[in-house]
């Protein structure tokens, strides 16, 4: 079985959120149920950059404004093909804007021209290399299944489009359409058209052979106008072909047996050195004061994640027991506001903007208990680190969330099953009312431990959900398109 995988980031090379760590993780987690996967990416600088002995596969005269290639090579254990159009991607920056923030104005045209790069592949354009199944990720990879179906018929593979956050869905002026290259019919309800515009995850999710999304909760709740987006209507239309498959994570990465960037590796029978780890957190987040629960959150600042409602609780937080130490980056009056309110609680509190990557690992190795507050999310993966790492997920009902942490309720805790602490979403009053059960489950030592413990239980590696994805590849290429 021969996969294209289609994205915008993929771990180490290009990441801004938890889907660079998904499409990074995924080849490997498939090699063994014999599913060789090949990952389709930009060439921002950085990829470009990890380029060693690429080989030139296809050549575009023109593309979207400019000469492209395809160019093939290994990096970082991944298999890639890479689109090379130094037009579109050779520029400083974020994948998807300038350093200091918004969105390039030519972004539909940098990933139209990703899509239509995809579908190529897929229709046989390399020749010595052609995929069984064309697999998508979030809008800006959307317009692969697209321009796949208004193709040629005989270049027609099956497509999975996963959705990692409804969230993001790439609309755009009607005015582009003529510059995408698709048949005028393409413009209709059932095409590429979306509230008057273009709608490129839209699009996807209309030409898609099959829709994922990542953690069954989260693929019941797009369902509804609540969190649908928009999309609702069109999703629930496509129900029958609307799947849930939960996040895994790399376990080689993420393993605080062997993590380079803790102070301290420990196991669940060494969890006592995890306070080498707390004392380096402390320090680097200048927190003296020694009582009750260090809690943290590593997030993105927005209000998906909820983190408006973190920094208007911050004292009550604070008031119910709880330390904190925040590292995050995003929403610049968020930042500003976590920052005064962590110095109105100096000792206790410490927030690091930024992002890095090794206090990620170091906190989750050090830290008590993982807080994430979020309004929607569509896995999340803090939670599963936390777990991982015996860093106790503190997270509201929602998404994934509610799909990987067992609340410690009394059923729970009596049967020692409980992995977690979860409460109701976008509400102040539930987040403080989890500091204080917080507080006092973290002050029964015995009862805390067992929860550690029960969470580096759980299997959140990539094996069942790997399996799950290459079952449905199975299914697609059985049915044919
Ligand atoms: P999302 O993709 O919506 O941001 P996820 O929980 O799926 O949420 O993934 C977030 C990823 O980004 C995780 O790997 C998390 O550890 C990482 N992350 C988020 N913010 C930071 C930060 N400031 N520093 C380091 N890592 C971060
Ligand atoms: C998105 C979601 C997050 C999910 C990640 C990887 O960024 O916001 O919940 O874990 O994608 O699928």
């Amino acid at each position: 079985m021969k996969v294209l995988s289609v994205a915008s980031e993929a771990v180490p090379l290009a990441k801004t959120g938890g889907l660079a760590d998904v499409v990074g993780a995924l080849p490997a987690a498939l090699k063994p149920l014999g599913v060789a996967m090949r990952v389709l990416l930009p060439g921002y600088p950085a990829v470009i950059g990890a380029a060693r002995k690429a080989k030139k596969l296809r050549q575009y005269a023109e593309l979207f404004g400019g000469p492209a290639s395809i160019v093939g090579f290994e990096a970082a254990g991944l298999d890639l093909l890479v689109l090379d159009a130094p037009h579109l991607y050779d520029r400083p920056g974020g994948p998807y804007g300038p350093a200091g923030g918004g969105d390039w104005p030519d972004n539909w045209r940098r990933y139209a021209a990703l899509g239509n790069a995809a579908a190529d592949i897929a229709a046989g354009a390399l020749g010595v290399w052609r995929p069984d199944v064309l697999h998508a990720h979030d809008w800006q990879a959307a317009m692969a299944p697209a321009y796949l179906r208004y193709g040629p018929a005989e270049g027609r593979v099956p497509s999975v489009m996963t959705v990692h956050n409804l969230a993001f869905q790439g609309q755009f002026a009607a005015s582009i359409f003529p510059e995408l290259g698709l048949p005028a019919e393409a413009m209709a309800l059932d095409g590429v058209e979306y509230y008057g515009g273009v709608g490129f995850l839209k699009a996807g999710l209309q030409s898609a052979s099959a829709i994922t999304t990542v953690s069954p909760t989260y693929a019941q709740e797009i369902r509804t106008p609540a969190f649908g987006m928009g999309l609702d209507g069109l999703l629930n239309l496509r129900a029958a072909d609307v799947f849930g498959v939960t996040n895994g994570i790399d376990v080689e990465v993420w393993n605080p047996a062997a993590d380079t960037a803790l102070a301290s590796t420990f196991t669940p029978a060494t969890l006592r050195k995890r306070e080498t780890n707390r004392r380096a957190v402390e320090e680097r987040f200048g927190i003296s004061e020694t009582d009750g629960p260090l809690a943290c959150v590593i997030s993105r600042l927005t209000w998906q994640k909820g983190m408006d409602l973190l920094s208007a609780e911050f004292d009550r937080l604070i008031g119910a027991g709880l330390r904190l130490a925040i590292l995050g980056s995003g929403d610049t009056a968020l930042q500003g506001a976590l920052l005064a309110a962590a110095a109105r609680h100096r000792g206790r509190a410490g927030v690091v903007i930024g992002y890095d990557e090794g206090l990620s690992h170091l906190m989750q190795g050090g830290c008590d208990a993982i807080l994430v507050p979020s309004r929607f999310e569509p896995c999340g993966l803090t939670q599963l680190y936390g777990l991982r790492y015996g860093c106790v997920p503190v997270v509201a009902r929602t998404g994934g969330l509610a799909d990987t942490v067992i609340d410690a309720n009394e059923a729970a805790l009596s049967l020692g099953v409980a992995t977690g602490i979860v409460f109701a979403p976008d509400s102040g009053e539930a987040l403080v009312d989890a500091a204080r059960r917080t507080a006092i489950l973290f002050a029964d030592r015995k009862a805390w431990t067992a929860m550690q413990k029960q969470g580096m239980r759980c299997d959140v590696s990539w094996e069942r959900s790997a399996a799950k994805y290459a079952n449905l590849y199975n299914a697609l290429v059985t049915k044919g398109t």
